[in-house]
């Protein structure tokens, strides 16, 4: 197959920060994705219908002239959030979700949850309006191995909370275990986004050679099994499955540090990476409905009517891309893809 023809695809899951940074990273996203779900972990986070109004103002104002792109907007979960802020959030229309962080669990997380259970009427309100609860799924118990992170909060956290609300529509996000995959599976209302890299690389990454910083993210990349188990999630056509990416920039230097920052930059190449992860398998016939329906499907909105095209060229992920301060180093920094998104 030489060309690759898509309903355009939205991304479920998607940091873009906010000022220069904002700028710098919107037009990669825009040009293959037509809507995203956007992360409210800024400093200090989207936490009222006014905050996700203003922010969604400064995203609509750094969109490249001429082109479309439709910021979908969430909230982030305090201990303090309430079911008011939930009724606000449903009577807005540009707020689709609310995001859970446990506290400290990862970058801009210090005023997240810190206990699930507080927040239970919240999550009555949720279940009533039916607004979906987007997960960070990992526990922050310094004790719990940070590889069993995930498994650990399914068990202790997610599996108790659907039993508390069996009708709150749940995405867990960014899965990374075969243990997340088999919970999704068996739980109607819970669906989840994945992650380029955690269909392309194992935890070997991080450590091929020496360490390897643009590798880690939250959760961190896990073993071989897992990755094969998300591969066969992603393209088994179940609907429960959709792209998130996860894009989630950080400057070189933030990264290239004693203690660097979680995060991966996918937003620039992400069509062409999950391209990759797909035919690798020989499943790319499977690529539009998990890019371009399940998501549309799980929120409740319109698929898109255009379409992408990817071709298959050969070309080298470029060691950065021009970012405030110290540069952005993109995920597979030097490597090769084989397919390609038209150019700019
Ligand atoms: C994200 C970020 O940098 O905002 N980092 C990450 O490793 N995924 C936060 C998050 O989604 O955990
Ligand atoms: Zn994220």
């Amino acid at each position: 197959m030489q060309k690759l023809t898509l309903t355009r695809p939205d991304d479920w899951h998607l940091h873009l920060r906010d000022g220069a940074a904002l700028k710098a990273v919107l037009p990669h996203t825009v040009h293959q994705f037509a809507r995203a779900i956007i992360m409210p972990n800024l400093k200090p986070p989207v936490r009222s219908v006014a905050d996700a109004a203003a922010y969604r103002d400064r995203i609509l104002a750094a969109i490249p002239a001429g082109q479309r792109f439709e910021p979908l907007m969430t909230l982030y979960l305090t201990d303090n959030t309430s079911p008011e802020d939930i009724l606000a959030a449903k009577a807005s229309e540009f707020v689709k979700a609310v995001k859970y962080y446990p506290a400290g669990a990862t970058t801009n997380s210090d005023l997240g949850v810190t206990d699930i259970r507080k927040c239970d009427r919240v999550f009555e309100a949720m279940q009533q309006v039916d607004i979906p609860l987007l997960l960070h799924g990992e526990v922050t118990d310094p004790e719990v191995d940070t590889f069993d992170r995930e498994k650990v909060f399914i068990e202790q956290h997610l599996a108790p909370l659907k039993s508390r609300f069996p009708k709150l529509r749940v995405v867990l996000e960014h899965i990374t275990t075969s243990d997340a995959v088999q919970f999704v599976l068996a739980n109607d209302t819970i669906a989840a986004t994945i992650t380029p890299q955690h269909l392309l690389f194992n935890r070997n990454s991080l450590f091929k050679g020496g360490i390897r910083p643009h590798f880690y993210c939250l959760p961190i990349l896990k073993r071989e099994e897992h990755r094969q188990a998300l591969l066969q999630a992603a393209t088994s056509g179940n609907p429960k499955f959709f792209l998130g990416t996860d894009s989630a920039p950080h400057t070189r230097s933030s990264k290239e540090t004693s203690c660097g920052c979680a995060g991966c930059y996918s937003a620039l190449h992400a069509m062409a990476l999950y391209a990759e992860a797909f035919e690798s398998v020989d499943a790319l016939e499977k690529l539009e409905a998990f890019a371009s329906f399940h998501g549309p499907d799980f929120y409740q909105l319109p698929r898109n009517t255009d379409q992408i095209t990817l071709t298959k060229t050969t070309w080298r992920i470029p060691d950065e891309v021009p970012f405030p301060e110290s540069g952005l180093v993109p995920l597979g920094a030097g490597q090769e893809l084989t397919w390609q998104m038209a150019r700019y």
